[in-house]
């Protein structure tokens, strides 16, 4: 049987594909698939491993002739069409928890960084500025006692609140859900997202994208936040209105912002480029050795047992 990788993934999930005697073919450039490309290659492959940079829609589904399931080398799954790949009978997979700490840690050193004004410090002393200790040199805030709000408190959200919890901070989450781990665990308060919003100092986003959270955060509840906040999204970039908040950071409305993720990826608009206080990053939530190769497994043992005939692993 024959499975597509649409782009080079560690090797630990493509060698177990060939061990178990899959006819494994890879999209070998270092760029995002093309769409013709994609669309010949799903074609008669019983399998394909997807990554979040591709567009599985209609077209893509409609052109797989025998293709059982597609694996998202991601946990986020708004990349694909699973209603209407289901409506087909293909099965769609995702690659959950073998990321939660890799997106949880970075959730927290996007915090960190801008509390701490990391990138204007490290800045400051490579232009040979750093001409001896200052009482009042790039002063930042602390973490303790500090009101954390995350939003979206599944897998990832909860991870995030556990390392912001061990650093003092009073744990608020908006969800549709009771946590129970939170609640008990870490004494945390489930809000509304109004309430959160006004209250939080800190916010860290891990809501999946959907027609529900699509620009969640939109100019009234982003104008919510306190001037002193700061806000991180290692989710998706669409869950808020991007241009707003450039706009509330460039008139000092929030104290600073983290992205990690951006509304049109990889295109960024301009004007983040001249914030002292946004932090950018290029999409690295799970960009550990770690997740990484555990992400490549997990696909391809979702991609073997619907295969072979048996339930997959991770189902969305
Ligand atoms: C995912 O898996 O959805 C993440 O965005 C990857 O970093």
């Amino acid at each position: 049987m024959k499975v597509f990788i649409t782009r080079e993934i560690p090797e630990t999930g493509i060698s177990l594909l060939q061990k178990k005697g899959f006819d494994v073919s890879v999209y070998k450039k270092d760029e995002p698939i093309k769409r013709n490309q994609l669309l010949k290659s799903v074609k008669n492959c019983d399998g394909i491993i997807s990554l979040l940079t591709d567009k599985i829609d209609k077209e893509v589904i409609d052109s797989m002739k025998r293709c059982k399931v597609i694996a998202n080398y991601a946990v986020g799954f708004n990349n694909i069409d699973v209603d209407y790949a289901k409506s087909k009978g293909i099965i769609v997979t995702n690659t959950p928890d073998v990321l939660t700490d890799s997106t949880a840690d970075l959730a927290i050193a996007l915090v960190l960084t801008c509390a701490r004004r990391i990138l204007e410090s490290e800045k400051f002393v490579r232009e040979k500025k750093f001409a001896g200790w200052k009482p009042k040199l790039l002063l930042g805030v602390e973490l303790r006692n500090k009101y954390f709000g995350i939003l979206g408190a599944g897998r990832i959200g909860t991870e995030t609140a556990k390392r912001a919890h061990s650093f003092g901070c009073k744990i608020l989450y908006y969800s549709n859900s009771k946590n129970e781990y939170l609640e008990r665990q870490l004494s945390a308060r489930k809000l509304s997202l109004r309430q959160i919003l006004l209250k939080s100092d800190i916010i860290s986003l891990h809501l999946p994208l959907n027609a529900k959270t699509k620009n969640l955060l939109n100019q009234k509840m982003l104008n919510l936040l306190k001037p002193e906040a700061i806000l991180v999204n290692t989710a998706r970039g669409e869950v808020l209105d991007e241009e707003y908040l450039i706009k509330m950071l460039k008139r000092k409305a929030i104290f600073a912002a983290g992205f990690d993720v951006y509304q049109n990826e990889p295109k960024l608009n301009k004007e983040l480029f001249n914030l002292k206080n946004a932090v950018l990053l290029p999409h690295i939530g799970s960009a550990t050795n770690e997740a990484r190769n555990k992400m490549s497994l997990l696909a391809a043992k979702n991609i073997f047992a619907v295969l072979l005939g048996k339930s997959p692993l991770t189902p969305v």
